[in-house]
């Protein structure tokens, strides 16, 4: 870099929020720097949704045998080879994160390994960003954009050692390769059901641990239902409604003491306890924000439990020309609306400075779907069924299963459902929630005809092509009106 090159934007944080943004200023003709502390592709790409998902795939195949094989016609004598599968975990992580720095390198994007920190300056003559790592070195930049994510939330209580008690990042580490006899989960919110799938797919007993009185709270009830059942069909045991006191290693394994949630706090002291004794004890009960030593406070920029405060509409900080995006700012923390903010900020950080054809933008929260890779998986958009409620609505809904799709059939697929809420007055589609095969894929066309407003007669008036999954939206939009054709339903004709 000469010595008098001026960044237009430089992004602290190189997951999804941060190198999608990156290569998002770069299409615009930004010149733009990327600083990652750790590696290229953030939680996302190394310990979160990507690793998880290809031990995903190892447990999905596993089942799909074990469930299927014989009555397939596809007989085998099974043998899990876990250090295998974590090996391809390992090696579709690497080929991922290099793609990332092979992406930025073709977009000309000046990628820096290291810690990024604001040392100071304004958005009128620029900042000056020190970059803290092996070579230490100073960067000048017009804006910055902050996406330093989070990273598992840890409770002194529970004592994480990261060798029998561990995280999320521990258990994905590319040396852990241990399947443990019995595996003790705390929290059974998204990343705790996530790996209880995938270890009880491969042998371990897992018994979670859960504060509320239900695993997935903020899925629909019935579709959790639905889960419950699966996992505890793999021998998963969910207590729900525990207050989880302490977790110690005891050298051999682990010791969690509990006592029901119900108990006020100035009480639990006196109460009766539980314990549960496990090999490994993972603990997954949320995400911090990382938000510390960016040199934040000395430019006015406010935290709010340790998440970075932006305007709403513009994702810009209380620093002028300084936005931030994704899990640090605390709001939905997914990686695909980390990627959407990363698009809005650059349109704002540009625009503001003249010169790129882009247009200032607002984020659009109305339609975000959300994906649960246990087997079988879950994905839903738009409001649930309570909300619907409290909103006010007038409300249709419809609900088709697996088991009377043809394809499914073919698939030995034949779990789960999708259900559909619709504005009884207008016909829009207000939500969807699908458990079963492809459910993942299946709220794609959902969030699409959502975002465009679409009736489920838009979408019933669709043709699907047969036999597919894809079917299943179609019927499941036929049923709001009683008029799926695989499912005796009470027309609604209009
Ligand atoms: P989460 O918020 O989904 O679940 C945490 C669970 O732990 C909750 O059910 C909560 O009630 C429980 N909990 C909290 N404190 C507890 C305690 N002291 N004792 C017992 N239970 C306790 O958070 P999670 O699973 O850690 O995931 C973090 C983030 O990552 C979430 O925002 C999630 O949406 C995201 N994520 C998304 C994935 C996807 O899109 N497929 C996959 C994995 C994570």
């Amino acid at each position: 870099m000469s010595e008098s090159k001026i960044y237009d934007l430089v992004v602290i944080g190189a997951g999804p929020g941060g190198y999608h943004a990156a290569v998002r200023a770069a299409q615009y003709g930004a010149r733009v720097a990327l600083i990652e502390k750790k590696n290229l592709g953030g939680t996302c790409l190394n310990w979160g949704c990507i690793p998880t998902k290809a031990l995903y795939a190892s447990a999905e195949l596993v089942q799909k045998i074990r469930s299927h094989g014989k009555d397939m016609g596809v007989i085998c004598d099974l043998k899990l080879d876990f250090t295998k599968a974590v090996e391809r975990k390992n090696n579709v992580v690497k080929e991922l994160t290099e793609g990332i720095g092979a992406l930025e390198k073709a977009w000309k994007n000046d990628v820096f390994m290291g810690h990024g920190k604001i040392l100071g300056g304004n958005a009128k003559d620029g900042f000056d960003i020190a970059i803290e790592g092996q070579e230490s070195q100073k960067i000048k930049t017009k804006r910055i954009l902050l996406a330093t994510g989070s990273s598992p939330a840890l409770i002194p209580a529970f004592n994480i050692d990261h060798e029998r008690i561990l995280t999320s990042d521990d258990i994905l580490h590319p040396d852990f390769k241990i399947v443990p006899k019995r595996l003790l989960i705390i929290g059974a919110g998204v990343i705790g059901c996530e790996f209880a799938n995938i270890f009880a797919t491969f042998g371990s007993k897992v018994i979670m641990l859960e504060y509320l009185a239900s695993p997935i709270a903020t899925e629909e009830p019935m579709i959790v239902k639905e889960l419950q059942k699966k996992l505890e069909s793999l021998g998963v045991e969910i207590n729900v409604s525990q207050n989880v006191l302490s977790v110690i290693n005891t050298g051999s394994g682990v010791k969690a003491t509990t006592c029901s949630a119900e108990i006020p706090r100035d009480q639990v002291e006196s109460v009766e306890k539980s314990y549960f004794e496990a090999d490994y004890c993972l603990v997954s009960i949320g995400r911090a924000k990382e938000s510390s030593n960016l040199g934040l406070e000395s430019l006015g920029i406010e935290l709010e439990r340790g998440a970075i405060k932006v305007n709403p509409k513009t994702l810009e900080t209380k620093a002028e020309g300084i936005y931030a995006i994704g899990d640090v700012t605390g709001g939905i923390m997914l990686a695909h609306v980390a990627s959407h903010e990363g698009d809005v900020a650059v349109a704002n950080a540009l625009a503001s400075l003249g010169g790129f054809k882009i247009e200032p933008r607002s984020p659009d929260y109305n339609v975000v779907p959300a994906t649960i890779f246990t087997n079988p998986n879950i994905g839903s958009v738009g409001i649930r069924r309570n909300q619907a409620k409290d909103l006010g609505y007038d409300l249709l809904m419809g609900r088709f299963p697996y088991m009377s799709l043809g394809k499914a059939k073919c698939m030995g697929e034949e779990e789960g459902f999708i259900m559909i809420l619709a504005d009884k007055n207008t016909y829009k589609i207000l939500g969807a929630s699908c458990i079963g095969a492809e459910a993942s894929e299946l709220i794609a066309e959902i969030a699409l005809a959502m975002q465009h407003g679409l009736t489920v007669h838009d979408v019933a008036e669709t043709i699907h092509s047969h036999p597919t999954i894809s079917e299943l939206v179609l019927e499941g939009m036929e049923d709001v009106f009683g008029m799926a054709i695989h499912k005796k339903g009470r027309p609604i004709l209009h």
